[in-house]
């Protein structure tokens, strides 16, 4: 039987099975990930290979280096994903595989692999928007979220309000306009002297500082729209910290900290909310790396609550990238649709759709 054949017949099997296997493979950008997923929401098993200290000298990601470090990584990772879960190849029912949007060559390592995987077994394969996956880590944390709700997805590369109108169903309501929030976040982090990805590093560092010593703003924080800017309060905690310097003024870093995070993630909650409620629907969740900060976890969360909206955010190991989040989007993905052909590409951008 040739493989599209194969592979659509057993598309069809994972459909009417109780609890079908899932493999998801992910490799977007630093990390190299892969999982195994019975059902719909119960992840067997996550392994992550971070490359963050073969990047942390350049104080970013470098593209071809993650490419490779993904080569070298990929089979022990899918090995090892599958060992934690205690299957075969054999038992798994589909493969799930992030195909954009990312670093194009990044992402190939993980599409190729998964379509080496999924030609040799017979499997069908999916391929997964990153940002769908994002949003799906919600659903590994609350068995019983589904949609709708409007989600704000807040990572390195994206801050995004999604209406989640159904599983596979999105509808963009606002995002940034120039930075993403951890991309400031790493910037300002670094203008800090902290080592890279900085978000987590600036968070410790604002624990001991004063949010209200700087009054940072964000742009687009007074209009109608559901977007956001970073890029200008990014601009001015550079400029602070260096006329401070050439003045041989005193800056305390933790109030500096502690302020531009507190503009960040006043940003985020207002526009959220309002969008959530602007919806109509019951519930906003968080996700993406950012959603990892306790300062943004608890403001949402007391803000969402305040007006009536349930207030959901993935356990922080499904927050950073992960391949269960990619397993979990892929398998509604399956429910809904035919498997993917073994021409599918990868993506550097698109709009989620
Ligand atoms: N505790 C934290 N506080 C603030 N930012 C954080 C924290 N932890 C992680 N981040 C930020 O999250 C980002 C990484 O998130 P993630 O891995 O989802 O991004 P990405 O996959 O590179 O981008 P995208 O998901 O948009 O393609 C980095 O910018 C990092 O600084
Ligand atoms: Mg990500």
């Amino acid at each position: 039987m040739r493989y599209e054949e194969l592979a659509r017949m057993r598309a069809g099997e994972y459909r009417k099975k109780e609890n079908p296997v899932t493999l998801g493979i992910e490799s977007s950008c630093d990390e190299t990930a892969a999982a195994v997923l019975r059902g719909a929401r119960e992840a067997l098993s996550s392994s992550v290979y971070t490359q963050i200290p073969l990047h942390r000298k350049y104080g970013g990601v470098v593209p071809e280096l993650a490419s490779r470090s993904h080569v070298e990584k990929i089979g022990a990772v899918v090995t090892d994903a599958l060992e934690g879960a205690g299957v075969a190849l054999a038992d798994v029912d589909a493969i799930a595989v992030t195909n954009g949007p990312g670093l194009v060559g990044a992402l190939l390592v993980g599409l190729s692999y998964a379509k080496g995987l999924a030609y040799a077994a017979g499997k069908p394969i999916v391929g997964v928007d990153h940002i769908a996956g994002h949003i799906a880590a919600n659903y590994l944390t609350y068995p019983d979220l589904a949609p709708p709700f409007v989600c704000l997805v807040a990572s390195g590369g994206h801050s995004h309000i999604v209406l989640v109108g159904d599983y596979c169903r999105f509808s963009l309501l606002g995002r940034t306009r120039d930075d993403a929030a951890g991309e400031a976040f790493d910037k300002v982090a670094r203008a800090l002297g902290l080592p890279y990805p900085g978000g987590p590093a600036l968070e410790a560092l604002a624990k001991e500082g004063d949010p209200f010593a700087y009054r940072f703003r964000t742009g687009f924080a007074q209009d109608d729209s559901f977007d956001f800017s970073f890029s200008g309060v990014k601009t001015a905690v550079v400029n602070l910290l260096h006329t401070a310097q050439q003045r041989g003024g005193e800056v305390r870093r933790a109030d500096v900290a502690a302020s531009f995070q507190k503009a960040v993630v006043d940003a985020l909650c207002v526009k959220s909310v309002r969008a959530a409620k602007a919806a109509g629907v019951p519930a906003l969740a968080l996700a993406g790396g950012v959603a990892a900060n306790a300062a943004l976890r608890e403001a949402l969360r007391q803000r969402a609550e305040a007006e009536g909206l349930r207030f959901c955010v993935p356990e922080p190991r499904y927050c950073a990238d992960n391949a269960a989040m990619i397993a979990c989007a892929g398998h509604y993905a399956l429910m809904r649709g035919a498997p993917d052909p073994l021409w599918l590409n990868a993506h550097a951008s698109r709009e989620l759709a």
